[in-house]
Order: structure tokens, then sequence, then C-alpha cells
């Protein structure tokens, strides 16, 4: 509950209060907890039971479909898949968690519902499609200019800064790729689809972990040795950054025959000084060069093979804000991208990957079971 809200909150309450801080916060808990828990008939009528009509997108994870509650909001609700086995508390906590998560470029969960055997989260409806449904499409170019794909940039780069360091719980999101951020109305890019997320309640934040995530945006270490660090996102990021530069999908790249992957490419044209080249065609009279050289050299850096070379996010945010004079003549040179030394994506065997259906062959999701003793949780999905 925000801070003014709980004042009303307190007001209208007032002449029962018993003033203690402790008791104060408890009546606010319980109040957003109410808030946050939708009935089942509040969302079969929001949705029109689910009217096919209504349908966004389908996923790995169930249908999201489009809804309005009856005070007129716009919503979209994600019905998960029956098949998933979570339990009632698991999902509870999980939902918990995100509902508490409040920042411009991170999608809105409003709630969500647990009835039966069903569970569905509810998020603010964003009004234009998903990024890769733009960028990727023969037209999309035209309507993501220079002006719209670096801020879309910049504002994945703080989405992604409050998700780890910033947000009441640390996250790590674990399936940044263009499929997974929202367009708002005003082109405000909003990171959405947390079904492969790890919240992190302390400083734990380097863990081995089942591997999720999506082929062509996978940290090599995280992909090799099950190593989850916030440095994964970062990694993804980066491809997400050089995908919107040059309008290039990482996983099916197509613009020099010479090279593998959209990231040797890229590298291999930034050593020899020609950046520019990298740049989306139809981006040829709307982007400002200075920019661009930025971009690329950061996202560069954060595809970097080693980890540890890769900057935090705050860095990022902090190294995009800047001009081009105070930055690329200090910054330091990206190493090569993380792939051929790690067998790097597509030659590396895979086992155990999901078919979810939105995505295309080369960019299905993947779940690594072929490291130590995993366990089956039911839903597709594999656990340490
Ligand atoms: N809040 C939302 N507003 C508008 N469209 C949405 C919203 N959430 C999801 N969608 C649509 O549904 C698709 C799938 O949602 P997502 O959360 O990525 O689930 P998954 O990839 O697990 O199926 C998205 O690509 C988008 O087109
Ligand atoms: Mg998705």
């Amino acid at each position: 509950m925000s801070k003014s809200s709980g004042n009303v909150f307190r007001k209208l309450m007032n002449p029962f209060f018993v003033s203690t801080g402790d008791s104060e916060s408890k009546l606010e808990e319980l109040v957003a907890e109410e808030r946050k828990s939708f009935s089942i008939e509040t969302l079969i009528s929001a949705t029109r039971n689910f009217d096919q009509s209504l349908l966004l997108g389908e996923g790995g994870f169930g249908p999201v479909f489009k809804g309005r509650l009856r005070d007129g909001r716009e919503i979209a609700v994600k019905r998960l898949s029956k098949r998933s086995t979570q339990g009632k508390k698991e999902f509870q906590s999980e939902a918990k968690s995100l509902t508490r998560l409040q920042h411009r470029n991170v999608v809105n969960l409003l709630g969500y519902c647990v009835h039966g055997g069903e569970r569905l989260l509810v998020y603010e409806y964003v009004l234009n499609e998903s990024l890769d449904k733009l960028l990727f499409k023969s037209n999309g170019g035209d309507l993501l200019d220079w002006k719209r794909r670096r801020d879309v940039i910049v504002g994945i780069a703080k989405g992604l800064l409050y998700l780890h360091d910033e947000a009441p719980v640390t996250v790590i999101h674990r399936d940044i790729k263009a499929s997974n951020i929202l367009l708002d109305d005003k082109w405000c890019p909003k990171i959405a689809d947390f079904g492969m997320s790890r919240f992190f309640f302390g400083d734990e934040t380097h863990v081995s972990t089942r591997i999720v995530g999506t082929y062509g945006y996978l940290a090599p270490e995280y992909f090799k040795n099950a190593h989850l660090s916030p440095k994964v996102d970062v990694y993804s990021f980066g491809v997400v950054v050089l995908e919107l530069i040059s309008g290039q999908k990482n996983s099916s790249f197509d613009r020099d025959p010479g090279f593998h992957n959209l990231l040797e490419w890229a590298h291999d044209l930034f050593l020899k000084h020609r950046s520019w080249e990298i740049v989306d065609p139809v981006l040829a009279s709307s982007a400002d060069r200075d920019e661009v050289e930025i971009c690329v050299h950061v996202g560069l850096l954060c595809v970097q093979s080693d980890r540890d070379l890769r900057p935090a996010m705050r860095r990022v945010v902090d190294l995009l804000a800047r001009k081009r004079s105070h930055v690329s003549s200090h910054l330091e040179r990206p190493a090569r991208p993380g792939y051929s030394d790690s067998g790097y994506w597509p030659k590396f065997p895979v086992s155990g990957s999901t078919s979810r259906s939105s995505e295309s062959e080369n960019q299905k999701t993947t779940q690594n079971s072929a490291r130590s003793k995993r366990q089956h949780r039911g839903n597709g999905e594999t656990e340490e």
C-alpha cells in the first residue's frame, strides 16, 4: 500500500486506531491482502468466461485473456495451466512477492486468484504488443524509430536495476527476451512474464539452480554450470540491446553469412570501429550516431563470456545516461561474447526443453535437466 492510501485508510479508521506503528502496519497489510485476492466470479465476468475472442497470447504456462473489471480497469488474466502441480501456498507466496513489485518498467501484477485447481494471475493490461512482434515484423521497424528503441533500452535497464537492487525482494528474472517486454500506449517498456523468476529474500543471489530460459538469451555460465546470479539477466539484456539496435534476432541471425550469431558479428564490427553498420537499415535516418555507439558498447559489455566482466545493472543505467564524449574513451573494450568457448548455443546439446507454443523452434524455452538429480515438478519444469 502506498503511503498516501495508507494515510487515507488511517483517517477513516482513526477513531478505532490503537496508535502503535505495529498495529497500523498490520491493518495495512490486511487491507492490502484483501486487494490482492480476486474471486473467480470477478475474473469469469471480466473475461466473459475466458472467451477465446479475448485471448491475448498463449505460452507454456497457459493462456492470457484480456478482461475488464466492473470499475472499468482493463486487465490481462493469465490462467496457469492445470498441469502445474505447484502447491497453493507456493503459488500464493510467489504471487504475493510479485504484487509487491512496483516500478514503471515492470508490469503491474494487480492480484491473483486460487480456486479449486485454478491458479490465475491478474495484471494491468498493457496496450501495445510485446517487443518481438514489432521488432522482428517486416514493418515493425517503422513504428520503432531510434528514439523509441533507445527509450526501450533505458527502460528495461531501469526495470532490471529495480528487480536486482531496489525492489523489496531481489528478483532474477531468468527469461529476459523481446517477447517478455510489453510496450504501453506511450511505448514505455514493461518487463513481464515472471514465470521463471527466482526470488531472494536475503543476500544470497549466487546459487546453483535448475536451468530455465530461452535459447539465444542464455548466459553461458548458467547454461553450462547452472550458476545463477543477476549477471544472467545482464547477459540476456545485452542480447536484447543488440537485437533492438540491429532489428536482428540473435537466434536466427542472417545479416552476414560469415558469422554464426548476432553477438559475434556485432563484436567483430565494434573492434573494427564500424559499430554503425550494426544499425537496422530502417533506422538510418532517425538514429543518433553517438547514442548508437554507446548502446552497442554497453550491449557488448553485457554479453561478455566472463560474468565478472559484465557490468551490474546500476552501472549499465549510469553508462546509458552519459554523453558519448564522457564514455567511450574511458570505457573498457568488451571481451569476446559468451559463445564459442562454452560450446555456445546453437550447438549445445539440450535435454528437457519444454514446447512453449508461442516460441519458434529456435527460441524454445529450455530447461536443461541433464545436470545432477532434479525432480520433475509436473508442469514441465525441473528443479534441483
Ligand atoms: N499485461 C499484459 N497486457 C497485455 N498483453 C499481455 C499481458 N501479459 C501478457 N500479455 C500477452 O500474452 C503473451 C504471453 O504472456 P507471458 O506473460 O509472456 O506468458 P508466457 O510466455 O508464459 O505464455 C505476451 O507475449 C503478450 O502478448
Ligand atoms: Mg512470455
